[in-house]
C-alpha cells in the first residue's frame, strides 16, 4: 500500500497549547452544531479526539479518501487558498464512493477559507482533501468531532483508537 502522510496536532496539544480553541469545542461550536441538529448533541468526552488539528504541508501530504465514525463533524479552516492551489475538501455525492475517483467523478467542493466553519455528516459522504499545488503552502483545519443522542461515543469503533492511539 501507498503511505499517505499527514500532518495532525493531536488533542492533548490542542488542549495545552491552544486552551481557547478546546473552550470553543466544548462551548460556543457545540452551540453552533447543535442548531444545525434535530437531536441532542454532545462533543467527545475523549480528550483524544475531541478537537485536533489537521496540518498538511507541501505537495506530498494529503488527507486520505475516508467517511467519518461519528455522525456530526466540524471543521473550521484556519488558512486561506485560492483557486487553483489545491486543499480543497471534496464531498462524494454518492454514499458508495470509495477511491478519490469515485469521489472525484459526482461531488462538491468545498475552498478553504480562515474563519469558515461549517458543519457536516461524514458518516454519509466520503470525504478528501486535495493535496496543495505548492511546495511551500500550508493548510490547516481544526477537526471537531461531535456525537448524537443516536449515534453515541460508546459507537466509536475501537479498532480506530488501537489505530490512531495504541490502544482501545
Ligand atoms: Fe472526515
Amino acid at each position: 500500500m501507498q503511505h499517505i502522510y499527514r500532518g495532525r496536532v493531536h488533542a492533548a496539544d490542542v488542549r495545552r497549547n491552544l486552551p481557547w480553541l478546546y473552550r470553543l469545542y466544548r462551548g460556543r461550536f457545540l452551540d453552533l452544531a447543535q442548531s444545525v441538529s434535530d437531536e441532542p448533541v454532545m462533543a467527545a468526552r475523549d480528550d483524544r479526539y475531541g478537537i485536533v488539528l489537521n496540518v498538511q504541508r507541501g505537495t506530498e501530504m494529503r488527507f486520505e479518501c475516508h467517511i467519518d465514525s461519528n455522525p456530526l463533524t466540524g471543521l473550521l479552516f484556519c488558512t486561506d487558498h485560492v483557486a487553483g492551489a489545491g486543499g480543497e475538501l471534496v464531498f462524494a455525492r454518492d454514499p458508495g464512493a470509495t477511491d478519490v475517483e469515485g469521489i472525484e467523478r459526482d461531488r462538491s467542493v468545498i475552498r478553504p477559507h480562515a474563519g469558515h466553519l461549517i458543519f457536516f455528516d461524514g458518516s454519509r459522504h466520503p470525504h478528501y482533501a486535495r493535496p496543495l499545488v505548492s511546495a511551500s503552502d500550508v493548510r490547516i483545519v481544526a477537526v471537531m468531532n461531535f456525537y448524537t443522542e443516536s449515534c453515541p461515543e460508546s459507537t466509536r469503533p475501537d479498532g480506530l483508537n488501537l489505530h490512531l492511539f495504541g490502544q482501545g
